[in-house]
């Protein structure tokens, strides 16, 4: 039976989160939504309703985007606030890969997916702080949309000191767990983190527990075993693009996701990409060699 809130009708929670509750939902008109509310623990909490307001802020001014979830509308119910948003069938990326999904035919496509929703979030002036894969929902037709903008923060000009470090520490770049400076250099590793473990299978920092994953993350001279070693179907171009997102230093990463973005299109061989001033590496067309990955 589905529970009546406000005008939506909630048939099916499919996730719950940290602060967060996600429903498969319907609106007055029948449409299949998705309704986003803070779950009752986060209502007792100071910094939850603080946070699912600051994501709002973000959807609601944000452009739509092919590549990031569409927001629809908001409120509050019974003293719950939420967000409507459209409804994603399929699943989140954490949970395709933990299901070691052979039928992703397309990562190359994902990848591009993923960096256009980063670059459009990046664009409009703001930083995610914590992208990873469960943050990231694939459709069943391998539609990618970004997701869960409750931890972003107005891009900084330079690199910024925020109050509180939030996120997740295998996609947290050094400066980051180490409490240092951050700037949007932080969501471009993090996709690099995401990058290597669709391709992979495996975390670019490894570790036998959370901490040794972390000393190794901290290690500047720890090596990073090569994409395209780990998987022989990935070009060097790519493999060379995902290590330079993850470099230890910031300044060694690409400056911005516009120009990742064009590398990316173009290693990956797709026309029409943006125009990025200087290429940033030399990397051949790897087209013909790279039809679609598997694993
Ligand atoms: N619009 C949506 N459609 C379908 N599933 C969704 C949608 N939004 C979120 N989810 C699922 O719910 C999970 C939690 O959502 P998210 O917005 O990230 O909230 P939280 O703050 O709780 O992490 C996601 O990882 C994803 O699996
Ligand atoms: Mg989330």
């Amino acid at each position: 039976m589905a529970q009546k809130f406000g005008k939506y009708r909630l048939h099916e929670c499919v996730a719950q989160g940290g602060i967060t509750e996600i429903w498969l939902a319907t609106d007055e008109f029948e449409n299949v939504v998705a309704v986003r509310r803070l779950r009752q623990s986060g209502l007792r909490s100071t910094s939850a309703p603080k946070l699912f307001k600051a994501g709002l802020k973000v959807h609601r001014k944000l452009p739509p985007h092919p590549n990031v979830i569409r927001f629809i509308n908001h409120g509050k119910e019974q003293g719950v606030p939420y967000m409507v948003l459209e409804f994603i069938q399929g699943s989140d990326l954490k949970l395709l890969l933990s299901r070691n999904q052979d039928h992703i035919e397309n990562v190359a496509d994902l990848l591009i997916q993923m960096a256009d929703g980063l670059n459009h979030l990046h664009d409009k002036g703001w930083i995610h702080l914590d992208y990873k894969p469960e943050n990231i929902m694939v459709s069943l037709n391998a539609h990618v949309s970004l997701l869960d903008f409750d931890t972003c923060q107005p891009m900084p000009g330079k690199p910024k000191k925020f109050p509180k470090i939030t996120g997740t520490p295998v996609y947290m770049p050094p400066e980051q767990l180490q409490g240092q400076p951050i700037d949007h250099r932080v969501d471009i590793y993090a996709w690099g983190v995401t990058a290597y473990e669709l391709l992979t299978h495996r975390k670019p920092f490894p570790g036998r527990n959370p901490e040794d994953a972390m000393r190794n993350q901290l290690n500047k001279n720890f090596f990073v075993k090569p994409v395209h070693q780990l998987n022989p179907g990935v070009p060097v171009a790519l493999s060379q693009l995902i290590h330079k997102c993850i470099a230890y230093d910031p300044d060694a990463r690409y400056p911005n996701v516009t120009v990742m973005n064009a590398v990316l299109h173009r290693v990956l061989g797709v026309q029409n990409v943006p125009v990025a001033n200087e290429p940033v590496i030399e990397i051949e067309n790897t087209a013909t060699q790279m039809p679609s990955f598997s694993f």
